[in-house]
């Protein structure tokens, strides 16, 4: 392992992510070898013969050292096209939909992973929901091309005879994908990140809460500020209620005086009850 670290540092490297399994592997080595500690015992049974070794792709995700943002996140790119944890679970979709807008920016809205129209167009956020996010991105006075926009998972969750319905993705599929939006918070840093929703709120924050219990309050990923708010499909589908508009906005609002943008008396007041 240390041949291999010191020959990824020497092609310019400084990170590599290691999935839940190699973390475990290597916690057990610590325990097993730190201060004078004892080797775990053996097992009391024969162990099955190990299966005979085939070649498998790497699962370790190499997060390149140089090069400007968008270099590194194209390299990232790359590697989640043949990201072999997500495919070898066999219930991922093929077409893999990476992220969208500014490296630089100082905003990242984080969601769930691709829909049907992501899918087809290859860009998170661009269906109902997407369209949604967009107009609230617009509502604070930001394009989408001022902000940085991913999803936990990067392939769309497949259900049998799929046509255009989407399904959430499950934990194994999360935690398959997950290396990759923690190497992007890694690249971007930005000033702050939106969770969108249930998995982001997990995959970010590990918390598996109903969003509504959690949100309203300032987490941190990493040093940077999250702030937690529901997914704008559940807006969607609740689109004569004001009161998810109005927390999801409140959301926003606090994100906006955190990063000190401006914000009028109207912006203030958007989503409020009408009084009688
Ligand atoms: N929902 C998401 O969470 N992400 C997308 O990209 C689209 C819909």
């Amino acid at each position: 392992m240390i041949e291999f670290l010191k020959a990824e540092q020497a092609r310019g490297v400084s990170h590599v992510l290691l999935d839940e399994d190699a973390r475990q592997g290597l916690r057990d080595l610590y325990r097993a070898t730190a201060k004078g500690g004892k080797s775990p015992p053996a097992p009391a049974v024969p162990q099955a013969a190990p299966p005979p070794t085939v070649e498998t792709p790497p699962v370790v995700l190499s997060v390149p050292g140089g090069g400007d943002k968008a270099a590194r996140l194209a390299a990232l790119r790359e590697q989640a096209e043949h990201w072999q944890p997500a495919r070898a679970l066999g219930t991922l979709r093929g077409t893999m939909v990476f992220a969208a807008g500014n490296p630089d920016a100082k905003i990242m809205l984080v969601g769930e992973a691709p829909g049907y129209e992501e899918e087809r167009q290859r860009e998170p956020f661009v269906g109902s929901a997407g369209q949604k996010l967009t107009r609230i991105l617009q509502t604070m006075g930001l394009s989408r091309d001022e902000v940085y926009l991913s999803n936990i998972v990067k392939f769309r969750p497949a259900t049998p005879r799929q046509a255009t319905n989407n399904r959430p993705p499950n934990p194994q599929e999360i935690a398959a994908c997950l290396p990759f939006i923690h190497a992007e918070v890694a690249i971007v840093r930005p000033a702050c990140i939106v969770a969108l929703g249930a998995t982001a709120a997990e995959g970010l924050l590990g918390l598996t809460a109903p969003v509504a219990s959690l949100r309203g309050t300032w987490y941190e990923h990493n040093g940077i500020p999250v702030r937690l708010t529901h997914h704008p499909s559940y807006l969607l589908r609740s689109e004569l209620d004001l009161t998810p508009k109005r927390q999801l906005w409140e959301d926003m609002l606090a994100v906006m005086e955190r990063l000190e943008m401006p914000i009028t008396e109207k912006q203030r007041g958007f989503f409020l009850p009408k009084s009688q």
